[in-house]
C-alpha cells in the first residue's frame, strides 16, 4: 500500500487550501473536509496521516480526536494550532495527537519533516501489525502441523502396539491349535472375559486392558512344555514345578513391552486364588488386580466346559455350580455372580 494519502479537516478555507496545495506539491494525495464530523466519516485505513484544526463547527479537533480514539485509530494525528497557543498543543498531545503544526506555515522544511515523520510512524505501525499477524499465523500453522504430526505418531504407535499384541496372541493361538483339546481356548477366554467386563460395567480402557490380557495370558506356555496337564492323574513334582512357572514366564516375556505392563501383571495372576493359595506368588484377593479376578473365572470356566483328553467336560450349569462352590476361595464372588447371571440369562459371548 502506498502511503501518501492525507486527510485535512479545517473550516478555514484559506488555510486549508494553502496546506492542501503545499502537500500536493510535496506529492501527497489530499482529501480536504470542513469539520471533525466529516473527517470521521471520510477516514479509513488507506490514510497515512490526519491533519486536524482545533476550532471547527459541528465537531472540533479535540472531540474529533476523542472520537478517533474510541475507534482505536492508529493513524497519526497532527494538530493545527495558531502560533503561541502552546496550551492547546499540549492538550492535543495529551489526548494522543502525534504532533502539532503551527499555522500559518512559516517554516516549510519543518512542516515537511513533521509530515514525513508522521507518515513513517504510520508505516512502522502498519509493518508491525503485518508482522504480528504473520507471526500469529505462523505460530498457528506450526501448532497445527505439530498437532497433525503428533496424531500421526500416536496412530503409528497404536498400530505398532496392536501389531505386537496380535503377533503374541497369534503365537499363543498357534500353540493351542496344535492340540485339539486346547484349540480355541484363548478365543473363548477372551470372549468370556469381555462379557464379564461389560457386565461389570468396566470403562472402555479397562475393558481393552482385560481383553488384551485374555489374549496373551498363556503365552508362557510357548516356552515350557505343559503337555503333562492333558493326562489324567496327579502331576509329578517336576511337572508341577514346570506348569506353575507359566504365568510368571508370561510376565517376563512381556516385560520389555512397556505398553503391556498391566496386562503382564494380570496374566501373571491368572492362577492366583482370592484365598491366597494360588500360584505363583500366593497373592490374596486384596493383592490381586481386579481384572485378574475376571480372567481367572473366564479361564477356569472354559477349562471346565471344554473337552480335555482325560475328563468329560461340564455342562454350563455344572460349571456355574463349580464356580459358586469355589467363590470366596478360588474366585471372586462378585465376578462369579455377574458371570453366572449372564450365562443363565442366555447371553452369548
Ligand atoms: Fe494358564
Amino acid at each position: 500500500m502506498e502511503l501518501n494519502k492525507i486527510l485535512i479537516a479545517d473550516d478555514d478555507l484559506l488555510v486549508r487550501d494553502a496546506i492542501q496545495k503545499i502537500l500536493e506539491i510535496f506529492g501527497y494525495q489530499v482529501v480536504a473536509v470542513n469539520n471533525g464530523q466529516e473527517a470521521i466519516n471520510a477516514i479509513d485505513e488507506s490514510f497515512a496521516t490526519i491533519v486536524l484544526d482545533i476550532n471547527m463547527p459541528v465537531m472540533d479537533g479535540f472531540q474529533t480526536l476523542e472520537a478517533l480514539n474510541r475507534q482505536h485509530n492508529t493513524i497519526p494525528v497532527l494538530f493545527l494550532t495558531g502560533a503561541g497557543s502552546m496550551d492547546y498543543a499540549m492538550k492535543a498531545i495529551k489526548l494522543g495527537a502525534y504532533d502539532f503544526l503551527t499555522k500559518p506555515i512559516a517554516d516549510l522544511d519543518l512542516f515537511a519533516v513533521k509530515i514525513r515523520q508522521a507518515i513513517e510512524k504510520r508505516m512502522y505501525l502498519l509493518m508491525h501489525k503485518a508482522y504480528q499477524a504473520n507471526l500469529e499465523f505462523e505460530v498457528w500453522q506450526k501448532t497445527k502441523e505439530l498437532a497433525a504430526k503428533n496424531e500421526l505418531l500416536d496412530e503409528y504407535s497404536r498400530k505398532l502396539e496392536e501389531n505386537t499384541l496380535n503377533t503374541i496372541a497369534t503365537l499363543q493361538i498357534a500353540l493351542e491349535e496344535k492340540d485339539p483339546y486346547t484349540a480355541g481356548h484363548t478365543r473363548r477366554v477372551t470372549q468370556y472375559g469381555r462379557m464379564i467386563g461389560e457386565g461389570m460395567g468396566l470403562s472402555e480402557l479397562e475393558l481393552h486392558t482385560l481383553v488384551c490380557a485374555c489374549q496373551i495370558h498363556d503365552v508362557g506356555k510357548l516356552v515350557i512344555d505343559v503337555s503333562c496337564i492333558q493326562r489324567p492323574g496327579p502331576l509329578t513334582d517336576d511337572e508341577w514345578e514346570r506348569v506353575s512357572q507359566h504365568p510368571e514366564i508370561c510376565q517376563n516375556i512381556l516385560q520389555p513391552l512397556q505398553f503391556l505392563g498391566r496386562e503382564g501383571i494380570i496374566a501373571c495372576q491368572h492362577h492366583e486364588r482370592v484365598d491366597g493359595t494360588g500360584y505363583p506368588f500366593r497373592l490374596n484377593g486384596d493383592q490381586l488386580d481386579p481384572l485378574a479376578k475376571i480372567l481367572t473365572v473366564a479361564d477356569s470356566y472354559d477349562a471346565m466346559t471344554s473337552k480335555r483328553s482325560y475328563k468329560v467336560n461340564k455342562t454350563m450349569e455344572e460349571a456355574i455350580e463349580e464356580l459358586y462352590k469355589c467363590a470366596g476361595s478360588q474366585f471372586d464372588p462378585a465376578v462369579v455372580r455377574v458371570f453366572a447371571g449372564l450365562l443363565r440369562s442366555g447371553k452369548q459371548p
